[in-house]
């Protein structure tokens, strides 16, 4: 047994040695490596906790791209030995993820495993445009990629347009180009250049005049109609100008009324797409983790919600949705401006998010939270927010009414606090 035991943790340490030795620790040296071969960099701090969560992933990355047989090379630098890092890829928590190639660089957003990190490697190290050379090749990647935008035709001004997009967007998504004559049989387009985008099993073609200049709509166009939202794409969400609508359901107990919540909400996405996609992105949502911290409260499950990412605000039906019509009746109050905006980003409600934010941050997992992060510049925020908080519930506990209408995590807190003391001396 214990010669057993002894064999396994040996293996386990020349493993994972072995995968370590693929990660290079950088220094001030770095600038001039960067100029030659493009490089997977972590960005850290020793004091970071979520470093050190993340370093076993990290060795992942690099042993995987080494077996690959990929030129990228893989790194970490500590941030507080060379500062000009911070400054100069703009770095914001810890640990970030940037992929660099020469003066350029790409910051990774999503979830912080293995799969998702060598996806975003593979996309944003090649070329922003790949051609599509053959009518298997255009159907392998239409077959394999959910999403994909794809420049067809010859040279013209729009295909300068679209190279220009794609390399601002290849960060989220693929980007192709290809000639008429290797087009599926099943895509029909009008004479002249045009601008595809592949979703939802089907297509839809670009029109100056009808969508304005090509990024915008690119960026109204890079999600799905209805899909699974995970914490990050919410995140993202909040750069964008659309509100989200979403069935917030917890998957592993799917209740009878959660599927028709979300099957409501995929029905709006497809059936409804001309008159709400403008304004709605679509989706659902398993689990309220996140979004809890948006309304800084337990938000049940299952529920409808939309919300303003841009500015945490959000608007609940107030009633109870059973039909198509009472989902569009919900859309419309918000469209009109008759549904109440709850939430925000004032000034208080930003201090009471970061506290929330700051104590809740423990018990969210790290690979699928975006504040699975080290702050940099919000640490000292998060302090001064709990002094601030610790002055403003004092005073709110005991006029409740007088809030903002939502009640906080805090002050619901506090109340079960009391009953439980008050059931305690009924004992
Ligand atoms: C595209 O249009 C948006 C707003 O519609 C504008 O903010 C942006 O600057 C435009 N971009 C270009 C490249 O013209
Ligand atoms: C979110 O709220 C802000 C401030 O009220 C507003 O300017 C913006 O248009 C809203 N976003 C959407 C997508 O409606």
């Amino acid at each position: 047994m214990a010669t057993a035991r002894h064999f396994i943790c040996s293996v386990l340490v020349v493993s994972i040695t072995l995968a370590a030795a693929y990660v290079e620790e950088l220094d001030d040296r770095f600038n001039e490596m960067r100029r030659s071969e493009p490089w997977l960099v972590e960005f850290y701090a020793p004091w970071c906790e979520y470093c050190k969560t993340f370093e076993p992933i990290w060795y992942d990355v690099a042993a995987e791209l080494k077996s690959q047989g990929s030129h990228i090379n893989v790194g970490k630098l500590d941030t507080t030995l060379y500062t000009d890092a911070v400054a100069e890829f703009k770095i914001r928590g810890y640990p970030s993820i940037i992929f660099i190639k020469g003066d350029k660089y790409f910051h990774y957003n999503g979830q912080r495993t293995k799969d998702a990190i060598l996806e975003f490697t593979y996309r944003v190290s090649g070329p922003s445009v790949r051609a599509l050379t053959s009518v298997r090749l255009f159907q392998h990647v239409l077959s394999r990629h959910q999403l994909c935008f794809v420049y067809v035709g010859g040279r013209s001004p729009l295909k300068g347009q679209f190279y220009k997009v794609a390399s601002e967007f290849v960060i989220h998504n693929y980007f192709f180009s290809a000639t008429v004559d290797v087009l599926p049989q099943a895509v029909t387009l009008q004479d002249g250049p045009s601008v595809v985008v592949f979703k939802d099993g089907s297509y839809d073609i670009y029109n100056e005049v009808r969508d304005g200049n090509l990024s915008s709509w690119v960026d109204r166009e890079r999600f799905p109609r209805y899909f699974l939202m995970d914490s990050f794409s919410l995140y993202q969400m909040g750069e964008r100008t659309k509100l989200v609508a979403v069935a917030v359901v917890d998957e592993k107990n799917p209740s009878a009324e959660s599927i028709r919540y979300k099957s409501l909400v995929e029905k709006v996405a497809t059936e409804y797409s001309d008159q709400y996609s403008m304004n709605f992105q679509f989706g659902y949502v398993d689990g309220n983790d996140y979004i809890n911290g948006v309304v800084m409260g337990e938000l049940p499950m299952p529920s409808l919600i939309v919300m303003n990412m841009s500015i945490d605000g959000y608007y609940l039906p107030g009633y109870t949705v059973e039909t198509t019509e009472d989902l569009l009746q919900f859309l419309n109050s918000i469209l009109t401006g008759r549904a109440e905006l709850l939430g925000g980003n004032g000034f208080l409600r930003r201090i009471k998010r970061l506290y929330y934010r700051a104590t809740s941050a423990l018990k969210t997992s790290f690979a699928s939270a975006p504040f699975g992060t080290c702050f940099l510049i919000s640490l000292p925020l998060v302090v001064i927010g709990f002094i601030v908080m610790g002055i403003c519930t004092a005073e709110r506990v005991d006029d409740e009414k007088a809030d903002d209408g939502t009640h906080s995590a805090v002050t619901h807190r506090k109340r079960a606090a009391v009953k439980h003391s008050e059931a305690k001396k009924k004992d």
